[in-house]
């Protein structure tokens, strides 16, 4: 063994002996609204296949089609010569679904919010965060290696002003090269936790009045809120206000890949000189033919969206029945508050073993002592489904001593 290395072993015997090693649970079923999980068909209460997208079959025989057609892989990089004629009509549908000039895709949501902000802000510009943004725009900012950074009280426009102020005395003083400091206030769009909206329109007020850049982070907010499912700008009507979206077509569109939307030039500059899009092959061809296929499917059923939050209330009216703690949100995320982590475990636990895949949200996701498990329902739950699921939650509710409906 190398010697270096033991203290990185260290920490997987450790994690071992309290107990607290991951387990990943292994599904052999497609997605759905049931799945096969460890051997066990139980009811799926915890993906982001929000619109039950992921194995549609006018999805699923996009992909074939193209295999047949074109292959699997793309061969190389955009720049050189992998840009699937897939890859521009993507960009193209997700554009005119999200009325934004331009779309660039990535590879993932995590990657499109790295090269949104890496690509944008270096070490002598300035960065304003919420305390609750996801872990990819944690680690875009570090990668940024940008200086001057302020993280706000959650959702706390008072608290945001305070930064932007200290922020522009700090912008009176140019960047090395003459130009002027960014100011990249960010921001999910939905908080994934919590289900919580970020308060977009004050924000933007906000970066109006002190010169900002804005970013939001859509991930939980695409065919989820928003005129059939256009998200968190559309939502609060604010077209050509946000000056970057940054989503994910790994959740509500069902596939894999992340995509920035923004205006030509700005998406122009991040296709000239982004690194991962540079010096990464882009998605597949089945992966590009699917999410041509989820567009069009959103762009033409509303009643996908419309389903999801029916079922959504549903199941929050129905925990809130049971006595169970459903938090703030204002989305489909259904956070069933429990506190503590081992408990919150141990729920999860009793439920798989009645039959319900409802996964526990522990530290570092969420802060201690705020752990939950997050119920996430989807448009293609039936009502029988609801209940069962919710059958089950009050009788391993009940044995726990959580609840006492
Ligand atoms: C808010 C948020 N941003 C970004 C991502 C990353 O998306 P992807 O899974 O496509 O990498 C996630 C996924 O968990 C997310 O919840």
């Amino acid at each position: 063994m190398k010697d270096s290395l033991k203290k990185i072993y260290q920490i997987i015997d450790d994690l071992s002996s309290s107990n607290t090693l991951k387990k990943y649970r292994v599904v052999s079923s497609s997605q759905g609204s049931w799945l096969i999980v460890d051997d066990k068909k139980v009811l799926n209460l915890c993906s982001n296949n929000y619109l039950g997208l992921a194995a549609d079959d006018k999805i699923r025989q996009a992909s074939i089609d193209a295999i047949n057609k074109y292959g699997v892989g793309t061969g190389a990089v955009r720049a050189l010569s992998g840009n699937s004629f897939l890859h521009e009509e993507l960009e193209k549908a997700l554009a005119k679904f999200k009325n934004v000039e331009a779309v660039m895709l990535t590879n993932s949501g995590f990657v499109a919010n790295l090269i949104a902000v890496q690509t944008l802000v270096d070490k002598e510009d300035i960065v304003i965060s919420d305390e609750l943004n996801h872990a990819s725009i944690i680690d875009a900012i570090k990668l940024s290696q940008v200086q001057t950074k302020f993280i706000y009280p959650h959702n706390d426009l008072r608290g945001l002003e305070e930064k932007l102020q200290e922020a522009k005395v700090l912008q009176k003083e140019k960047r090395s090269d003459g130009t002027d400091k960014i100011i990249l206030i960010i921001t999910d769009g939905v908080f994934s936790m919590d289900g919580d909206l970020a308060p977009l329109p004050g924000i933007v007020k906000l970066a109006k009045k002190y010169g900002a850049v804005t970013m939001v982070d859509d991930a939980h907010g695409e065919g989820v809120v928003g005129k059939g499912g256009r998200g968190i700008v559309d939502h609060y009507n604010l077209h050509g206000q946000v000056d970057i979206e940054v989503g994910t077509l790994s959740k509500a569109f069902g596939v894999l890949g992340g995509c920035i939307a923004g205006n030509r030039k700005l998406i122009e500059f991040y296709k000239q000189k982004a690194r991962p899009f540079s010096f990464s092959t882009g998605l597949s061809i089945p992966d590009t033919a699917a999410l041509l296929e989820s567009v069009k499917i959103l762009s033409n059923s509303p009643s996908l969206v419309e389903n999801l939050w029916e079922n959504a209330a549903y199941l929050k009216a129905g925990f809130q029945k049971l006595g169970f703690d459903t938090g703030h949100s204002e989305t489909p995320i259904t956070p069933v508050m429990i506190g503590d982590e081992i408990i919150a475990k141990t729920l999860s636990a009793n439920l798989f073993e009645e039959g319900v895949f409802a996964t526990p949200i522990v530290f570092p996701m969420v802060p201690k002592g705020k752990a939950r498990i997050r119920v996430m329902p989807s448009s293609s739950h039936t009502k029988k489904d609801l209940n069962f699921g919710l059958e089950k939650f009050s009788i391993v509710g009940k044995k726990m001593g959580l609840i006492s409906r």
